[in-house]
């Protein structure tokens, strides 16, 4: 949701600002703006609905004026439809100060009623907006802009990331944030600010993340951060592990192939240094190690596919450590008055750490006294750093929206605690932890062998691009592929479809099924201890009786489904808690492959944003 940028230094702003948006597109919007203040100290801007495109040819075709300060924005609008008038960035009464705004600031309409009684108008149905016209009022009570920013924020209740320029300050960008991430991109004689690293790694990968509650003001040679209040804090500095090339699609048709195609990559990259002499070595753990003998009961908080890893991690962690975990939506999670303890561990799977769901949810947690680690892909993200330890991905930078290459990596890290846990409390002999840790060991190599299946499940895609509904079905681990593979297709291409728990089917969905209804099935392994594969091929039976058409995802060489599907993909063989990570890979290549076959955006689809910053 909204990507902000910042930049401060040489004559270049329009090329610095429209660059860094476009490495944020990924995160969602519907329209976009920039100011700048030229070097004549002129507030010039440009604002325009629809993509960053518009943007640009308006600009083309009508230039502005550049300078060494600006501040750029692509709104996820909330209040009010996308339009040019509710674009960012607004501006204060005088048209001196320029404001952009990420997140939604609750009281706006008490403060807008306030300055309405003022005499102050208003141009757009925003919240931003308000804040713009309070800045402004603030600035002219005099102190400066970081000073001004610091009386506006304590007023405003909510979450946000805000970025201002003032005419008067030519060589100054502040911001502040709260709930909503920010950070710094350190240059030489430049500094930049963005929603995330994406915004300026191509200048600098020297990075500092901002705190919650904390204002920055960037200069082209200074950077200072201080508390809501104006007292000064220490930073601290941190290295973007990947460079600009990372964030490039490299020849692919779509960052989602690209990033599909780097699951073996993003699994190898997340066990690299973390498994020695046939144990787990987690060094992010040090802020709980010491608890974690005591903890006596797992939650797990996420949202979407994360939280499809979570289920994951359950039947790991139960198995392997034999504690009880609960998993949890971090948006229901709060709200059921969840009983927590200082023996709880409260684990949150975040892909982009700034999730406001996950992050409230954490943030409750912490309050109750639970102790606290997260799963996280994004260096210095908020929730990382709200949370007493985490264990980072390696997955890379994850564009697309539609998460990928994150799951796999989430599930690997999952599965790296879960066998770390079960060390410390001893509840796994060597010789098991070693067979696990062989598994994990092998999934990068085995992603690539699944991954040979794109050409065959791209004409199942075509030849099924006009379904009109889709069912998935799984048991046990194979339940929460199957509700992967379901969110896929919709959030790709649009079209209804639904995963189920295998064994649920009698107790209603079946009575979805009539001739032709397109029905794809997670198989377990023929050699799953639990005799779950002989009472999944009974439901296939029992679909296929009443007209379905089967396409199964079942293990190389597994011959007994082969009477009943009328399509089988096969993945290498693993152990049952590891074909997950495999079965998942040909249900996002179906959904991507239909998405593109019926023409649509597959990187970012209607509607959805790839950071979902707002409650
Ligand atoms: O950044 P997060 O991992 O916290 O995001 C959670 C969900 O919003 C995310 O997984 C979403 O479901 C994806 N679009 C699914 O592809």
């Amino acid at each position: 949701m909204c990507g902000i940028v910042g930049y401060v230094g040489r004559p270049k702003s329009l090329e610095v600002l429209l660059g860094g948006l476009r490495r944020l597109e990924y995160r969602g919007y519907d329209s976009a703006g920039v100011a700048i203040i030229t070097e004549e100290g002129d507030l010039v801007t440009r604002k325009r609905a629809g993509k960053l495109a518009v943007l640009v040819d308006d600009l083309a075709a009508e230039a502005l004026t550049d300078g060494s300060t600006g501040i750029g924005h692509t709104r996820w609008a909330t209040h009010g439809g996308p339009t040019d008038g509710n674009a960012h960035p607004h501006l204060s009464r005088d048209g001196k100060l320029a404001l952009i705004h990420n997140g939604i600031i609750e009281n706006f309409a008490e403060l807008k009623a306030e300055l309405l009684a003022d005499g102050y108008t208003f141009e757009s149905e925003t919240d931003t907006e308000v804040a713009a016209k309070l800045l402004g009022r603030e600035y002219e009570a005099g102190g400066g802009l970081a000073a001004a920013l610091g009386r506006v924020v304590v007023r405003l209740e909510g979450a946000f990331t805000l970025l201002a320029l003032h005419r008067d300050e030519p060589l100054v960008v502040v911001g502040a944030r709260r709930n909503s991430p920010l950070v710094i991109g350190l240059g030489e004689g430049e500094n930049f600010l963005g929603s995330d690293v994406a915004a300026f790694v191509e200048h600098t990968q020297r990075a500092v993340a901002i705190g919650q509650d904390q204002i920055v003001t960037i200069t082209p040679d200074t950077v200072t951060v201080t508390d809501f209040f104006g007292t000064e804090v220490q930073p601290t500095e941190f290295q973007v592990s990947w460079d600009a090339s990372a964030a490039e699609k490299g020849g692919w048709s779509s960052f989602m192939a690209k990033e599909i195609s780097e699951q073996p990559e993003a699994v190898a990259n997340t066990l690299r240094t973390r498994i020695h002499d046939d144990h787990v070595v987690l060094p992010d753990l040090a802020g709980l190690e010491e608890s974690l003998v005591g903890i006596d009961r797992i939650v797990i908080i996420a949202c979407g596919t994360a939280s499809y890893a979570g289920m994951l991690g359950k039947y790991a962690l139960e198995k392997w450590a034999r504690i009880p975990v609960e998993v949890q939506l971090s948006h229901e999670f709060r709200y059921s008055e969840p009983v927590l303890s200082p023996t709880t561990l409260v684990v949150s799977i975040s892909q982009s750490g700034e999730t406001m769901d996950t992050l409230m949810a954490v943030k409750y947690a912490i309050e109750a006294g639970a102790k606290t680690l997260s799963i996280c892909n994004t260096q210095g993200a908020t929730i990382a750093r709200e949370s007493d330890a985490v264990i980072y991905t390696h997955a890379g930078p994850e564009v697309a929206v539609a998460s990928t290459k994150a799951f796999v990596a989430q599930i690997a890290a999952l599965y790296l605690f879960g066998l770390h846990l079960a060390e410390v409390r001893g509840t796994l002999s060597p010789e098991a932890t070693k067979e696990a840790l062989d598994e994990l060991s092998s999934i990068p190599e085995k992603l690539e062998q699944v991954l040979l299946t794109k050409e065959r499940i791209q004409e199942l895609a075509k030849w099924m691009s006009d379904s009109r509904a889709v069912l998935f079905l799984g048991r046990h681990v194979g339940y929460p592929v199957a509700l992967e593979g379901a969110l896929k297709l919709k959030e790709l291409a649009y079209i209804h479809a639904e995963g189920f728990a295998a064994g649920e089917l009698k107790h209603g969905p079946i009575a979805l099924i009539e001739p032709g209804q397109p029905v794809f099935v997670v198989v377990p392994s023929p050699r799953d201890p639990n005799s779950l594969h002989a009472k999944v091929v009974s439901n296939i039976q029992e679909i296929r009786a009443r007209g379905a058409r089967i396409l199964a995802i079942a293990e190389q060489g597994d011959a007994s489904v082969l009477p009943f599907a009328d399509e089988v993909i096969p993945i290498p063989l693993a152990g049952a808690l590891f074909e997950p990570l495999l079965a998942v890979v040909p249900l996002q290549i179906f959904a991507m492959e239909l998405a593109t076959a019926k023409g649509l955006d597959v990187d970012q689809p209607r509607n959805l944003a790839k950071s979902v910053t707002v409650e």
